[in-house]
């Protein structure tokens, strides 16, 4: 099939195309993170600064996606690389404790309620996965259950369970249905070590979850005997004590990452302080370590990170989210083309379709998102290839009224090619 959209991505991205010929090379399909991958190939980019980046063929983007979320106030954030390149000379890592650490653990510790105490791993997949290390180690069980297109990191256990499908190890129920949940915990309950949730599917579409669902699974959790895992990897930067603080629901773990990280490598668990206890030395029950865990780079980026993610930043987020939901649906309005969206605080997904679908795993609107996402790159706009938006903190009303013009744009050159 001709397209103009994708004719005008190859035009324009060519030192893109010649890194990606050459990534193939050297790494299979040429990547090694699949969320940052799309045909035909993805954009280089040379350097990023505020809420702009620069591939390698000198175009400038507005980036509307911050790394999916985890680069809340833009690229280059002055303050972080200001307490960044003083660490760096300081040094970047050995085998011995850091004081930055201690810093970012009170912090997450005095902002998000439940957490008495946290374990830094080096992503949120690892802080999944050691999630559910402790949940086995504590409750003797093997396997978990998390909601159908929920995501909780690369590991094979969850990854599975993200694309819909069951596994040796995972169950899986449906998202803001307490009776699946509850029926999959009466039948298998004995044999299942933790049930994770994300309070607002991330990765899914952008679902909220509903209150009473959560605080229903995590009661069923309870009643089988099982640990229950909020993973606000991503929706820490909902609030101020994450989603958690808001709807008043205490995990037994929580899983972080993304934002405190302030843009490097990051994951933690944290938890009640004798739940985590399986890890002091004195007490051990299970070894954890790693070469970079809590490494004095990304704790001091983290802490600022966090200290700058203010109450009065994430309502703004908030409102610049609103209007440019509503900029979105006037253009899709203007081209003919149907526009469905979910949305939670800074965070919106779209979908060119009458009515948003069970999770954007399962989207009808294949043909329309893909050519969108080329076509927004072709102007200017970067957003994720599923139509997920996060904003971020230096992301301002000239920005959204520039990301609106750029979306119109596009909107019209896959209207001109399927509507
Ligand atoms: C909710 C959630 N959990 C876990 C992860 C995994 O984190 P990471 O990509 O740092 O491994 C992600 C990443 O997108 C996420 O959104």
């Amino acid at each position: 099939m001709t397209s103009a959209i994708h004719a005008a991505y190859l035009e324009r991205t060519r030192s893109s195309a010649g890194n990606y010929a050459r990534a193939c090379e050297f790494m299979p399909g040429g990547t090694s993170r699949q969320a940052a991958f799309w045909k035909p190939y993805p954009l280089t980019i040379k350097r990023g600064e505020g809420a702009y980046f620069w591939d390698v063929d000198g175009h400038q983007h507005l980036d509307l996606i911050n790394n999916y979320t985890a680069m809340v106030h833009g690229h280059a954030y002055p303050p972080i690389i200001e307490a960044v390149r003083k660490q760096i000379g300081d040094g970047t890592g050995w085998a011995a404790a850091n004081e930055p650490q201690c810093r970012l653990a009170a912090l997450i510790i005095d902002r998000v309620p439940s957490i008495e105490q946290v374990r830094f791993t080096n992503s949120g997949s690892e802080a999944g996965a050691l999630a559910f290390t402790i949940a086995r180690i504590i409750t003797g069980r093997t396997k978990l259950l998390m909601a159908r297109y929920g995501y909780h990191g690369s590991l094979l256990e969850f990854e599975i369970g993200s694309f819909g499908n069951e596994g040796p190890l995972t169950h899986l129920a449906s998202y803001n249905d307490l009776a699946d949940f509850e029926a999959v915990l009466d039948e298998h309950g004995d044999n299942i070590a933790a049930v994770f949730l994300e309070p607002v599917l991330g990765s899914g579409g952008i679902i909220e979850g509903e209150e009473e669902f959560l605080h229903g699974v995590r009661k069923s959790a309870h009643e089988a005997g099982a640990l229950f895992v909020l993973d606000e990897v991503l929706t820490l930067r909902f609030g101020m004590g994450g989603c958690q603080a808001g709807i008043n629901i205490e995990p037994d773990l929580t899983m972080l990452g993304k934002i405190i990280g302030g843009g490097f490598p990051v994951g933690a668990v944290g938890g009640h302080a004798d739940m985590l206890r399986i890890f002091d030395p004195d007490d051990m029950k299970v070894f954890h370590t790693g070469t970079f865990n809590a490494n004095p780079v990304t704790m001091v980026a983290g802490e600022i990170s966090l200290r700058e993610l203010t109450a009065e930043r994430i309502e703004r987020m908030d409102k610049l989210r609103e209007s440019l939901q509503s900029g979105l649906a006037d253009a899709a309005k203007k081209h003919g083309l149907p526009l469905a969206t979910n949305h939670h605080g800074s965070c919106l997904n779209i979908y060119f379709s009458e009515a948003v679908p069970e999770s954007s795993v399962v989207r009808d609107d294949e043909e329309a998102i893909g050519r969108f996402h080329l076509a927004c790159i072709n102007h200017g706009l970067f957003i994720a290839p599923r139509g997920m938006i996060a904003l971020s903190t230096v992301i301002g009303e000239d920005h959204i009224a520039e990301a609106i013009e750029h979306a119109d744009a596009a909107m019209g050159d896959v209207a001109g090619e399927i509507g």
